[in-house]
């Protein structure tokens, strides 16, 4: 069997890919269309063509641009519903999907028609492709920590629907530790607590979302290969890291895939996941990440399973939800071994 059929049939959860970046040209058009919101693009071809980055920061000017098309429930359902259909034709069986609400909010846009949108389309997910997802409420980190405050008060009548909290945006210049009081307070709620770090910004930021935001899982994490010591603490504490390796290669995090350090973390035993991060961006949705670093890395069968048996148990799914898609990995892994995994 090719990988890469291997890669397209392996179960596996998905835990970093922001819904805003999932916003295909296409869709942005209709959206766009639908609510008479003007983009200053004159095609679907002119907006890929925009996207070329050479740092994060300009990716990020032209995805909150896109967010204009978002203006009510249905978009956000329509968005949401479309991605998991997406995700399930790639077989992945659990999802934790980021949203921003403070982008909407600012717009205009009520949070209650975001997470109204969002979770409608999860609970259809769920019926329809038996795809078990949740929401991480992510706040802008390049907004002052009273913003987040007040993002995490409008959020309490939707409590139930939201499983965690995270933190995104411009990362350089902007440390995790002022966000500390807003994580306190989710923790109390009984939020689950991630952060980006690391993937532009230094190893000290992921020792500050460990330290001062407690967080259970870093996002992207690159900057740890070059601490020793905190590559020694990330695999001893098994603290998770969500890599999103072609984003690093769009964004300019790393130069070349073959020097991504998901392959040198993982035989350090660390606990980490390959995810998207914003597949609309970034060239790639799941699989096409799980095939290039397999490709680049020289990444074999047994190594891509523990990959995603790592998604599962990362992920915040119940233990019997979890158990579930252990079992199912190990018995896909033992109906491929009986045809060869080959290139
Ligand atoms: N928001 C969406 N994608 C992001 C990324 N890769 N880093 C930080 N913030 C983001
Ligand atoms: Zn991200």
């Amino acid at each position: 069997m090719p990988i890469k059929t291997f890669i397209a049939n392996l179960p596996k959860a998905e835990l970093h890919c922001h819904i805003e970046g999932t916003l295909e040209p296409e869709m942005l058009f209709a959206l766009a269309a639908r609510n008479g919101v003007a983009l200053p693009y004159e095609s679907v071809a002119a907006v890929r063509a925009a996207y070329r980055f050479d740092r994060l920061q300009d990716f990020l000017d032209i995805y909150y641009q896109g967010m204009a098309a978002l203006c009510v429930a249905r978009d956000f359902y329509d968005l949401a519903y479309a991605y998991c259909e997406q995700a399930a034709a790639q077989n992945i069986r659990h999802l934790e999907l980021f949203f921003d609400p403070q982008a909407h909010v600012e717009r205009g846009v009520a949070f209650g028609d975001v997470v109204g949108g969002l979770s409608a389309a999860l609970e259809a997910a769920r019926r329809d492709f038996d795809l078990s997802a949740g929401l991480i409420m992510c706040f802008l980190r390049h907004l002052p920590p009273q913003d987040a405050l007040d993002t995490l008060a409008l959020a309490e009548p939707y409590r139930v629907r939201i499983t965690g909290v995270g933190l995104d945006s411009s990362e350089r210049g902007f440390p995790p530790q002022p966000f500390a009081e807003v994580f306190a307070r989710a923790r109390a709620q009984g939020y689950r607590c991630v952060a980006h770090a690391g993937e532009e910004g230094p190893p000290s930021y992921i020792e500050g979302a460990l330290d001062a935001l407690q967080v259970e899982r870093i996002d992207h994490g690159n900057a740890a290969i070059d601490d020793e010591k905190l590559l020694a603490r990330l695999a001893r504490q098994q603290t998770p890291l969500t890599m999103c390796p072609l984003s690093n290669l769009k964004l300019r995090v790393i130069d070349d895939l073959s020097a991504h350090p998901i392959k040198r973390m993982f035989e350090l035993g660390l606990r980490v996941t390959v995810n998207s991060d914003d597949p609309a961006y970034f060239g790639g949705h799941l699989n096409d990440n799980y095939c290039a670093v397999a490709d680049a890395l020289g990444l074999d069968a047994a190594t891509l399973a523990q990959l995603a048996r790592n998604s599962v148990t990362a992920s915040f799914a119940d233990a019997s939800r979890q158990q579930q898609l252990l079992d199912e990995i190990d018995a896909y892994v033992a109906t491929a071994a009986e045809s060869t995994v080959a290139d």
